[in-house]
C-alpha cells in the first residue's frame, strides 16, 4: 500500500526542492506539498495522510499550531518537524505535539528513513487487535512522576548531572534502589557506588534515567497482576538483558549512544506484560497457562489469546510517554527483529539476542549451546551467528 505524506512549508523554493528530491520515491508514497499551516489544513480536511512533515517558522499560522490541531484532529498520524537549525532548540521546547525533529538542509538520507521507520512503526501500533485490547484499558497509566520531573529538568537549560542526581536524591527509596542496581554483581562496576550523581556520571544520563522509569514503571504494578507473574523478576530480567545488550554492543564497537539505548530498551523490553496482566487479567491467566501446559514462549501464547503480544503493548505505551523511536522499536521488534523495516545490527537484535543469553542463563548458567527462539533469518543474513559463542564467552565470564 502507498504511504500519503504531506509536507508543509511556507517558503515555495524548499517545497519544490523536496519535490525534486524525492520524485524516485513516487512508487512508494503519494507526495503533496502544501505552501503554509492554512492550506495543510484544507488540504487535511478532504485528503488522509499517513505523515505530516512541516516547517516551524511560519507566517499566519506556525507548525507548533499545526501539528497541535493534527495531533487532535487526526490522531494516528506521523508528525515529524523539519526546521532551521537555528530554531531547534525552540522547536524541541515549543513543539510537544511531534514524534520527530529534523533539521534544514536536511540530508535526503535522513529524511527518508525518517519517514519510513515512523511508517512501519505506524503498521505495528495500528494493527486491529492493538486497537481492541487498548480499547478496553479506561486509561493508560501517566508518565511516572519521578521520571517526568527529570525529563523536565533536561528541558532546562541549567540541566547537569548533578541537579538530575539531586532530584533522584530527594527519593530515599528510588536512592536506594538505583543504587542497589548498579553495585549488582552484573553491571559490572569495579568499584562501589555510593551516591546517584557517582551512578550518572558512571553510567550516563540515559541509563540512569532510564533505570529510573523503570523501577517507577515496575513498581507501579499492582498485587493483582503479581499472583501470576513475578514483577521482580521481570524487573530482574529485564535490567540483566539490558547489561548484555550493552556488552554485546560494546564488542561489536558500536558508538556509546547507541550502546547506552540497547540499554534502554533492554530495561523496558516486557514492560507490555505487566500492562496486558494488570488490565487483562483473566486472559492473562490463560497466557501463563498455555505457557506452563504446552511450553510455549510467552508471546506465542499472548498472540493466540489476544492478538497482539506485550512487545508491542509496551511500544505503544511508552510512545505515548515520549521516549525516542528507536527505542520504541527496539522494544517493538524485540521477539522478530527481521520483521523491521530497517535492516542491520539495530537495537531490535540488540534486544532480540540479549534477552534469549539472559533466558538461556538464567536456566542453564554457562551450559547452554543454542539459542531456542533465535530470529536465525536475521542472524543469518547478518553473520551474526557465529558471533554468539563470543558473546556467551564475555558474559559468562563477568
Ligand atoms: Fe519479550
Ligand atoms: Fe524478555
Amino acid at each position: 500500500m502507498k504511504r500519503r505524506i504531506l509536507f508543509v512549508d511556507d517558503e515555495l523554493n524548499i517545497l519544490k526542492g523536496l519535490q525534486r528530491s524525492l520524485r524516485p520515491l513516487r512508487q512508494y508514497w503519494d507526495m503533496e506539498f502544501s505552501e503554509g499551516a492554512v492550506n495543510a489544513l484544507e488540504l487535511l480536511e478532504k485528503q488522509s495522510f499517513d505523515v505530516i512533515v512541516s516547517d516551524m517558522r511560519m507566517p499566519q499560522m506556525d507548525g507548533a499550531t499545526l501539528l497541535k490541531i493534527v495531533q487532535e484532529k487526526y490522531p494516528t498520524m506521523v508528525r515529524i518537524v523539519l526546521s532551521g537549525y537555528s530554531d531547534q532548540e525552540m522547536t524541541m521546547k515549543s513543539v510537544k505535539s511531534a514524534h520527530q525533529y529534523l533539521s534544514k538542509p536536511c540530508d535526503k538520507k535522513v529524511l527518508i528513513t525518517a519517514i519510513t521507520r515512523a511508517c512501519s512503526l505506524q503498521d505495528l501500533l495500528n494493527k486491529k487487535p492493538l486497537q481492541h485490547l487498548l480499547g478496553g484499558i479506561e486509561s493508560m497509566p501517566s508518565i511516572p512522576a519521578l521520571y517526568a520531573q527529570i525529563m523536565e529538568e533536561l528541558r532546562s537549560a541549567e540541566a547537569s548531572t548533578a541537579s538530575v542526581g539531586k532530584i533522584i536524591a530527594k527519593d530515599m527509596g528510588m536512592t536506594a534502589k538505583v543504587l542497589q542496581l548498579v553495585n549488582s554483581s552484573f553491571f559490572g562496576i569495579p568499584r562501589h557506588i555510593s551516591n546517584v550523581t557517582e551512578a550518572v556520571v558512571m553510567l550516563g544520563m540515559d541509563v540512569v534515567k532510564s533505570l529510573v522509569l523503570g523501577i517507577e514503571v515496575f513498581s507501579m504494578f499492582s498485587k493483582k497482576a503479581l499472583s501470576i507473574i513475578s514483577v521482580e523478576k521481570i524487573h530482574d530480567h529485564c535490567v540483566k538483558t539490558g547489561v548484555i545488550a550493552k556488552d554485546i554492543a560494546t564488542l561489536e564497537k558500536m558508538d556509546k549512544k547507541k550502546a547506552d539505548n540497547a540499554m534502554i530498551a533492554s530495561i523496558l523490553h516486557d514492560l507490555g506484560k505487566l500492562l496486558m496482566a494488570q488490565y487483562f487479567y483473566d486472559d492473562y491467566k490463560k497466557v501463563m497457562e498455555m505457557v506452563l501446559q504446552k511450553g510455549v514462549p510467552v508471546f506465542k501464547a499472548e498472540r493466540q489469546i489476544f492478538g497482539v503480544t506485550h512487545a508491542e503493548v509496551g511500544a505503544y505505551l511508552l510512545g505515548l510517554w515520549g521516549l525516542p523511536d528507536n527505542i520504541i522499536e527496539g522494544i517493538a521488534f524485540h521477539h522478530n527483529p527481521s520483521n523491521f523495516v530497517l535492516k542491520g545490527f539495530g537495537l531490535c537484535g540488540l534486544v532480540h539476542v540479549a534477552e534469549l543469553m539472559e533466558h538461556h542463563e538464567q536456566r542453564q548458567p554457562g551450559t547452554w549451546d543454542t539459542l531456542n527462539g533465535l530470529d536465525t533469518e536475521y542472524m543469518d543474513k547478518l553473520e551474526l551467528t557465529d558471533r554468539i559463542p563470543l558473546w556467551r564467552e564475555y558474559i559468562q565470564k563477568k
